[in-house]
């Protein structure tokens, strides 16, 4: 009951936070951020991102409700279902294809849609690991992985999404303990949810690198040791750290409201 309650708290929010942050990714130069996406639109063309995404339509095994079904070349990709281009139509900026029920492996060609903001994948059967290609998009801001069956680490390489507000990726299989280099440039990290996973290891202090840290959920994992005290250096209001193998207390002086 608690547990569910804790659940349905988190999609909520994360629901809140995700709609908030679509709706600043609409413009093709939102809030001009620390990376120049003005850079991201550069370099390659709609040609190539078609191509990628082609390429990731065929490491799709199962599409059971035909949600690929006009992504074909005789389609414009900005038609393509799921997929959001900015306004001039000259490059792709987001993939949604969420609860679309499909099977097969991500494809490391995302990593060519190098205009990307949000890649959301949200409910589905996408399993294998998650690919560290991806690490050069240096633009994305959400990528939602929740709900899939991946497995293995959370990439090292990722330490290069320096344009990350939210990283979710609850309910897969992820081991291996979470890279310290993943803090070291978070300065735009709002939201991480690593939810029911079996992450293990220590929590990185450098998760106080990321000031504007505001949810923390690392619920069902095999967290060990404490929390880190550098946690008062970010803007912290929602924690779950419930069913893990922490140990000691919450750092003094950290201001949060625990869900
Ligand atoms: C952090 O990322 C920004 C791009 O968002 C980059 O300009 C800066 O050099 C990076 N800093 C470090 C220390 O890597
Ligand atoms: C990705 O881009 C590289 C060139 O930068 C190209 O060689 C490769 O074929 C592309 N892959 C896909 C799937 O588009
Ligand atoms: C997308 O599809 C609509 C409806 O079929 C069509 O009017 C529009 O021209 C297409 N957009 C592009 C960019 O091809
Ligand atoms: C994920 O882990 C659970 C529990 O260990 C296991 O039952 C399930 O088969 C795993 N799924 C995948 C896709 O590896
Ligand atoms: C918080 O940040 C300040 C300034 O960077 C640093 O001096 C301090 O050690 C940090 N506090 C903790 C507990 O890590």
């Amino acid at each position: 009951m608690t547990m569910a309650f804790i659940r349905m708290f988190f999609i909520l929010l994360f629901l809140l936070h995700f709609i908030l942050v679509s709706s600043n990714t609409g413009s093709p130069y939102p809030n001009r951020r620390r990376y120049p996406y003005h850079d991201c639109l550069q370099g390659r063309s709609l040609v190539e991102d078609k191509a990628a995404l082609l390429a990731f339509k065929k490491s799709v095994l199962v599409d059971p409700k035909s949600t690929l079904a006009n992504w074909e070349d005789g389609v414009h990709v900005c038609n393509f279902t799921g997929v959001t281009c900015n306004e001039q139509h000259h490059r792709v900026t987001q993939i949604d294809l969420s609860s679309s029920g499909l099977v097969g492996k991500i494809s490391p060609s995302l990593s060519n849609l190098t205009a990307l903001q949000l890649i959301n994948l949200y409910e589905n059967h996408f399993f294998s690991s998650i690919p560290p290609q991806l690490s050069s998009l240096p633009c994305l801001q959400t990528l939602v992985l929740n709900q899939n069956d991946l497995n293995g680490p959370v990439p090292d390489s990722f330490a290069l999404l320096t344009s990350l507000i939210v990283f979710a990726v609850m309910e897969n299989n992820l081991t291996g303990p979470l890279p310290p280099s993943f803090f070291s440039n978070c300065t735009q990290l709002k939201v991480i949810d690593l939810s029911f996973n079996y992450i293990t290891g220590r929590i990185p202090m450098e998760i106080g690198n990321c000031p504007g840290l505001w949810t923390l959920n690392l619920y069902n994992n095999q967290f060990i040791g404490q929390l880190p005290a550098s946690l008062t250096n970010t803007t912290l209001y929602n924690l779950d750290v419930e069913n893990n193998h922490l140990s000691g207390e919450l750092p003094s002086d950290l201001e949060i409201v625990l869900a």
